[in-house]
């Protein structure tokens, strides 16, 4: 049952329009936590809401709800937890398991195609720098649709985000394939430098800032950079284009073509985030 319908007798006609139509559930049978954003004007009905997507979803344990954007350095959003419950979960996509706690690391089930995209993408025998990991999700997926893969180093600097990664590498059974670091990119990718043929920059707010240390791990012959952005739901691939030609040329970065973009999912009202993926050659 849908929450509007399942809602429609206990919250008043004239708010109806204002009940969310989606939420987030991350999770499987053995447990789920809901995330949903509920309006100010739906104050006094949260936790029925709450218990609706419970009584929708039996293997809800926990609901929270979103209060305002994520924030701080390790992206984290500020939750009202509306109903108490586990959070720390295992969530299956794509035919691989991740662990995690919304509670203490970013993870978005919104990411999912775009995890399976780049997983796709990757041949046989590559190495691959994976800055800003978290719970280390592109790297499971890479790590289980290419296993010939050389080697994945996943770099991340929020503890708690590297203990679940540590923990998905063997739930998914691809130790040998994945590298984690738990420390700051600014000190670990200087040792690679020159080194992958594929760099992963989840960090679209500031990905910007650290262009120069993602492409220096790129091997001297050239690779691919996913680059990920904040942009404007209306602007057209021209104007992307220039914007992404801005960040590279402040990087002293010339050598490039733009391959293609993609959508990853809605950031805020008119903003989205995307995927600039792009070729780039160091020498000639
Ligand atoms: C947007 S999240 C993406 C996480 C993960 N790749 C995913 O898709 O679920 C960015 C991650 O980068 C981490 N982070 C931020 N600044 C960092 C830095 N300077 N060095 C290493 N990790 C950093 C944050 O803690 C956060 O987990």
């Amino acid at each position: 049952m849908k929450i509007k319908q399942y809602l429609s007798n206990i919250i008043p006609k004239e708010l109806h329009s204002l009940i969310p139509n989606s939420y987030d559930l991350i999770g499987s049978k053995k447990g789920q936590v809901a995330i949903i954003e509920i309006p100010q004007e739906l104050e006094n009905y949260k936790i029925k809401i709450a218990e609706a997507i419970k009584n929708i979803h039996k293997n809800v344990k926990a609901v929270l709800r979103k209060k305002g954007p994520r924030l701080g350095e390790y992206r984290l959003y500020n939750y009202e937890i509306l109903m108490p419950g586990e959070t720390d979960v295992i969530h299956k996509e794509y035919g691989y398991y991740l662990r995690v706690d919304p509670l203490k690391m970013y993870f978005s089930t919104r990411d999912a195609k775009d995890r399976i995209d780049i997983a796709n993408s990757v041949k046989a025998g590559e190495k691959i720098i994976y800055m800003f990991a978290g719970a280390c999700p592109y790297a499971i997926a890479i790590a289980k649709k290419q296993p010939d893969v050389q080697i994945i180093v996943a770099i991340e600097k929020n503890e708690e985000a590297f203990n679940y990664m540590l923990y998905n590498k063997i739930l998914n059974k691809v130790g040998n394939k994945i590298l984690c670091i738990n420390d700051d990119v600014l000190n670990v990718c200087p040792f690679f430098d020159n080194y992958a043929d594929r760099v992963i920059m989840t960090l679209p707010l500031i990905s910007k800032d650290y262009l120069k240390l993602g492409i220096g791990c790129l091997k001297d012959s050239g690779g691919i950079l996913h680059y990920y952005k904040i942009v404007n739901t209306d602007y057209t691939f021209n104007e992307i284009e220039k914007i992404v030609e801005n960040d590279l040329k402040e990087s002293r970065l010339n050598n490039f073509k733009i391959l293609s973009f993609s959508k990853v999912s809605n950031y805020s009202p008119g903003k989205a985030k995307y995927r600039i993926d792009l070729e780039i050659r160091k020498k000639f």
